[in-house]
């Protein structure tokens, strides 16, 4: 990170901006919650939520756990110096090798599917050491929180599926290996509410699972899919008070960790993506603001409305009232229209307009389409920071 001093005049757009103190303000509002609920407890911070390599340092060097899930992440989390047992692997996508080096090395990772159960199989006839992993549970949370789940009737695809026994056959299938040994289950689901209820349903189904098939467990791992740095949403205290409150009717917080692994409730408040209007046209149909950003640094997907953005406007000038203003982004893509400005000042070239709360699963998923990478700061007390430098050709080849 280059350590100069910097201000926002000088800066050119479009950036991405963090700021520092709401980033902390959101970890330490979590950890605090933890400590007044729970207290044995970790964070592993989601890195596909957000991989900024200045992200996954800060996270690093304040303790906070890798919550990886693929083989890539999770070299990249050995490659930042997270330590081997300060890491969580999920999901379908481990490789072989690093599925039986993470076991190995101590590592948290919890099981996803029949293939990892076989390589499980195949590293308990050549090992004598005791292992220990974490089984990834699949479980009907629409029953339970109907309508709030993303996939609705269609269920979740992670893990072993509880209803119809491939949970109990894949618990079955480790506890016959002898030197393998369950000591946790996963629980995270992806929900469209992120509801009080929906932490409630997965702790109720972790103690509900863990009676009927008598498991000893270290840890309890709920998953992230939190809201956070909201004022209207539910706050950090308010989920971990019903998770423990639930926990609690089977687990002894002495035995037992609680996991949490959160993306969105931390990293989403803390970074604003600054952009400049760069031309303004009236059509027959419309009348267009064109400026330097995109939907594709901010909205990839094109699955969220944007709720949160200011504008700056630049110049003092007498400016007309205009009904509808479409805020268009900077690649050739017809349909890259950010967002529609109604009853607003029209906006001039020079003003800026700046989205606030996009530092989940936009960087992470933006493509280098037309344009390179943006930089990104952070600001700290007034100081500005660069944590990543604006791509040029030369990053790209
Ligand atoms: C296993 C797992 N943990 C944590 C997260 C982080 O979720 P969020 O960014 O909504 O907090 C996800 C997101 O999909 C996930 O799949």
């Amino acid at each position: 990170m280059r350590n100069q001093r910097l201000t926002h005049d000088h800066l050119e757009t479009p950036y991405f901006l963090i700021d520092e103190q709401e980033l902390q303000s959101n970890l330490n509002q979590l950890e605090e919650a933890l400590q007044k609920h729970w207290g044995n407890s970790l964070i592993g911070y989601s890195f596909k939520t957000n991989g900024l390599p200045w992200l996954l340092n800060y996270f690093k060097e304040r303790g906070i756990y890798a919550e990886v899930v693929s083989d890539d992440e999770y070299e990249l989390a050995k490659k930042l110096g997270y330590k081997k047992e300060k890491i969580i692997y999920n999901g379908v996508a481990k490789s072989k090798e690093t599925f039986i080096e993470a076991v190995k090395n101590g590592c948290i990772v919890n099981v996803d599917s029949q293939r990892e159960l076989d390589w499980l199989r195949e590293l308990d006839r050549s090992s004598g050491e005791i292992f220990e992993v974490g089984i990834r549970v699949n479980f009907d949370l629409e029953r339970a929180c109907p309508n709030e789940t993303v996939m609705g009737a269609e269920g979740g695809r992670f893990g072993f599926c509880y209803e119809n026994g491939d949970l109990k056959k894949a618990i079955d299938t480790v506890n016959e290996l002898k030197t393998i040994s369950l000591t946790g289950l996963h629980l995270h689901c992806s929900t469209k509410t992120r509801s009080l209820n929906i932490y409630r349903a997965i702790s109720k189904m972790a103690c509900e699972i863990t009676q009927k098939y008598s498991l000893k467990l270290k840890y309890v791992d709920v998953g992230g899919g939190f809201f956070g740095g909201l004022k209207d949403k539910p706050q950090f205290d308010e989920y971990i008070e019903v998770i423990s409150s639930e926990l609690s009717k089977v687990f002894n917080n002495e035995d037992t960790v609680l996991i949490v692994e959160p993306g969105t409730s931390i990293v989403s408040s803390p970074f604003s993506f600054v952009t400049s209007v760069v031309d303004v046209k009236q059509t027959s149909a419309n009348h267009f603001a064109t400026t330097d950003g995109s939907h594709i640094n901010i909205n990839p997907l094109k699955n969220k409305g944007i709720k949160f953005f200011r504008v700056q406007y630049k110049i003092s000038e007498d400016r007309k009232l205009i009904d509808k203003q479409v805020i268009s982004g900077f690649t050739c893509m017809e349909d890259d229209r950010i967002m529609v400005l109604e009853d607003a000042p029209q906006v001039l070239v020079g003003d800026q307009i700046i989205y606030e709360k996009v530092g989940a699963y936009s960087m992470s998923l933006s493509p280098l389409f037309i344009k390179f990478f943006p930089a990104v700061y952070v600001e700290k007390d007034g100081v500005m920071m660069e944590a990543r430098e604006k791509w040029t050709a030369d990053h790209y080849l």
